[in-house]
């Protein structure tokens, strides 16, 4: 496809969609986006959509409302006309509730996909989605795009000596792996057990950090407390240096001021989630846009 077609973007993000509309070339689709007294959604479309095919770029800081927000432009364009449409989703909400842990429990990554697909998306390109199986949760094509690509080369610049790279849970140790691939670096892991969702406790350490840069990899930084707590492990067991990464930084609660007090050197994440002025100039922080890696998919659709 060499000619770009509509990009339009809920109020999730607008730096980030700007962004990669800049680097294709474009601008955003004009639409009327408002809240009604009651709190409903409002939203127009005002662009001459009918036959074309359209991005909508959506991220989901707030969850709730921007994937109501979502479902409903998706549902304005679907009745638009359009050819096709493509929902790109930075970071895709809901995803960790990707299985019935136990029963009386939903499976929201599931709902998720079913309510994409009903309000209109043909297509989606999501990044770091919590774990594969959710890719087919959905009956329409899914183009699963990894930060890897852009936090990698961060990570090199850094010149770590004898890195070891460590997955804080089980669950993150498919993120690791691709980095200590990447590195040639042996791959630690621990062993987490979540309290409550704000508190996790680091049970069993297998691999040796002692002496070495680790770099700690998870797909998404909530509390902090997974990142901060196998920081603190590795530490005591006498770690040199230690970096975080995560796809995506979502910072909730007070996960700044845990990571500020933490022995983690650097935390390096995405833009996949707008960052509030605090997160971008803590000097512990840095934030890679993604603009580029979505740019680049959407444009090779
Ligand atoms: C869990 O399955 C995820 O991969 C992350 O480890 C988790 O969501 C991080 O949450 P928090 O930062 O609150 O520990």
């Amino acid at each position: 496809m060499n000619v770009v077609p509509f990009i339009f973007n809920g109020s999730s993000h607008p730096l980030l969609c700007q962004e990669v509309a800049a680097i294709l070339g474009t601008s955003l689709g004009k639409r009327e986006l408002g809240v009604f007294p009651d709190s409903e959604i409002f939203l127009e479309i005002q662009e001459p959509v009918k036959g074309h095919p359209v991005f909508v770029l959506q991220s989901m800081e707030d969850p709730n409302f921007h994937l109501v927000e979502l479902l409903i432009l998706l549902d304005a364009l679907k009745r638009a006309w359009v050819e096709s449409i493509t929902v790109v989703l930075p970071y895709f909400a809901y995803a960790r509730q990707d299985r019935q842990d136990k029963a009386g429990t939903a499976i929201t990554a599931k709902l998720m996909a079913d309510l994409l697909t009903t309000a209109g998306a043909n297509r989606l390109i999501a990044m770091d989605l919590h774990s594969e199986q959710i890719e087919g949760f959905f009956n329409i094509p899914v183009h699963h795009l990894l930060s890897n690509k852009v936090l990698i080369p961060v990570c090199r610049s850094l010149k770590l000596e004898d890195p070891v790279i460590v997955a804080p849970d089980k669950g993150a140790i498919k993120f690791a792996a691709q980095y200590a691939a990447e590195f040639n670096a042996p791959l630690a892991t621990i062993e987490k057990e979540r309290k409550t969702s704000f508190d996790v406790e680091m049970r069993l350490f297998v691999g040796n950090v002692k002496g070495k840069s680790v770099i700690l990899v998870d797909d998404m930084c909530s509390t902090g407390g997974t990142l901060v707590q196998a920081a603190k492990a590795c530490a005591e067991l006498g770690a040199r240096r230690i970096i975080a990464v995560a796809a995506h930084g979502l910072f909730a609660a007070n996960a700044m001021e845990k990571i500020e007090k933490s022995p983690i050197e650097l935390f390096i994440t995405t833009n996949s989630l707008p960052c509030s002025e605090k997160v971008q100039k803590h000097p512990k922080m840095r934030i890679v846009s993604i603009a580029p890696l979505l740019a680049e998919a959407m444009g090779h659709l």
